[in-house]
């Protein structure tokens, strides 16, 4: 039966939870149909997504033939218990681990788990299991699940307040931000002075995390973002990891990098840490592993750490982990990254995204404060009219103006824009467009920014 809207969201306001995240627009919108870069609603009234579902889905909706092999996966094996192997699991694992021994020079195994935050759990099992400790350090500003161990170690207070006390909490550390620097400071003049705040911790065992004596620090791992995803795609200067690293391993304090938003080229290079010339222990994936598709995650450890003497049969497990629709979509997913030159497309669009919404910027400059990008993982803050206090009531106001539906598109035909917003201030346009959006697309996009902005001054300020 086709229930109008009406009658769905009544059903919905009686019958499910409030706990995820939909109501954070009031009503909240129905979708009916996808495809490229855009989502249709019920009046198929076209919207362009700037986010593709926080960069779950980069390779575009109904990708033909990522479809494909879920298609075809579904008539030959669609279920099987994980307990016994398929073909498709094998070959992933193959593919991921050959890509960071081509990449980052390392040999490793890889163990597949069901959604992003499982993935960091299973993590979080190596580290301890390896170095013996419970605690690590996590950037301020970054975002790694939901569970409670992976909220455990993401900054923001709002995801722990009301469920307990958190004993194993991540020592939370500034990362690089530097148009809004934790230091007051401005790049290059700091000289990286936040890195060197960092490894005074190590100086004197006072500072609380390292016996100096015998060079043990009570923290197993530094978990990372190379970008901060939801911490608004903040992207570091280039020195700061090797710095950071080098830190880490004269206390041998593990990497752990969650490439959940960043992997799959969203960066430009298939892992976004190796943008900055520095390796992981530990690398955690997700989201456009399946491009959206049945879910699937995993993380690749180290020989060292993962191998079957240390990591032995029922280390960790989930019923729905290495999936054999997943794994079929994830090995697709791992062909099409090593036949198309993704890097160069990302990064040359990313390009001409930024240099579109540096124009904007200009001709903006007290609603639009920065905008950069690596790749096509964009940034846009929203600033109040001094061109630099955050904004978050005006970044609301256009996403929710977005949502609507009744900008004017190319003939004059009603449309929307679907933008996320992120950052530590929720004034930052977290853009991820789909790697395949086109030039007029793009052009687009910077029309319906326009269209919003001028919408939103004259209605909000
Ligand atoms: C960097 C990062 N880590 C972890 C997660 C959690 O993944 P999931 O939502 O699949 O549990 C996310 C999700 O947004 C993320 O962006």
């Amino acid at each position: 039966m086709d229930f109008s809207e009406k009658e769905l969201l009544e059903k919905e306001k009686k019958y499910c939870s409030y706990g995820d995240t939909v109501h954070y627009l009031e009503p909240p919108k129905f979708f009916k149909s996808c495809e490229g870069s855009y989502l249709y609603d019920r009046e198929d009234v076209p919207f362009l997504d700037l986010q593709m579902w926080y960069s779950a889905a980069s390779f575009g909706y109904k990708n033909e033939r990522l479809n494909t092999a879920l298609k075809n996966q579904i008539d030959q094996l669609p279920q099987l218990a994980c307990q016994y192997l398929h073909s498709e699991k094998v070959e992933l694992a193959e593919k991921i681990a050959k890509s960071v021994e081509r990449i980052f020079g390392m040999k490793g195994r890889v163990h597949f788990n069901v959604g992003g935050a499982q993935a960091v759990e299973d993590s979080l099992k190596l580290v301890r299991q390896h170095t013996k400790k419970n605690l690590v350090f996590a950037f301020m500003g970054g975002y790694h699940g939901r569970t409670l161990g992976a909220s455990a170690i993401t900054s923001s207070y709002r995801y722990r307040r009301r469920f307990g006390h958190f004993s194993d909490r991540a020592q939370f550390v500034p990362y690089p931000y530097c148009y809004r620097c934790p230091y007051g400071k401005k790049y290059p003049d700091c000289k990286m002075y936040c890195v060197k705040q960092f490894e005074k911790l190590f100086e004197t065992e006072y500072n609380g995390v390292l016996d100096t004596k015998v060079n043990e620090s009570e923290y197993g791992a530094f978990y990372v973002e190379s970008i901060q995803g939801t911490g608004g795609y903040v992207i570091p200067p280039a020195e700061y990891f090797p710095m950071l690293k080098e830190i880490l391993d004269r206390h041998k304090i593990l990497l752990v990098d969650d490439e959940i938003q960043m992997g799959f080229h969203r960066a430009g290079k298939l892992w976004g840490l190796a943008n900055f010339g520095v390796k992981p222990d530990i690398m955690v994936f997700g989201k456009a592993l399946t491009n959206g598709l049945n879910p699937l995650s995993g993380i690749w450890a180290r020989e060292e750490l993962i191998n079957p003497k240390v990591f032995p049969a029922g280390s960790t497990h989930s019923t729905f982990s290495s999936n054999t629709l997943g794994t079929a979509v994830g090995l697709e997913v791992m062909k099409l990254c090593e036949e198309m030159d993704y890097e160069k497309v990302v990064v040359a669009k990313g390009k001409q995204f930024v240099a579109g919404l540096k124009k904007l910027m200009k001709k903006f400059p007290k609603v639009i404060g920065d905008v950069s990008g690596m790749g096509m993982a964009i940034r846009m803050e929203i600033v109040k009219p001094d061109g630099y206090a955050p904004d978050r009531e005006f970044a609301d106001h256009m996403f929710a103006e977005g949502m609507k539906g009744d900008l004017l598109g190319p003939g004059g035909k009603k449309m929307g824009l679907v933008l996320d917003v992120g950052g530590y201030y929720k004034n930052v346009f977290t853009i991820a467009p789909a790697f395949d959006i086109t030039p007029k697309d793009m052009d687009l996009a910077m029309d319906l920014f326009e269209q919003l902005i001028k919408r939103c001054v004259k209605k909000y300020r």
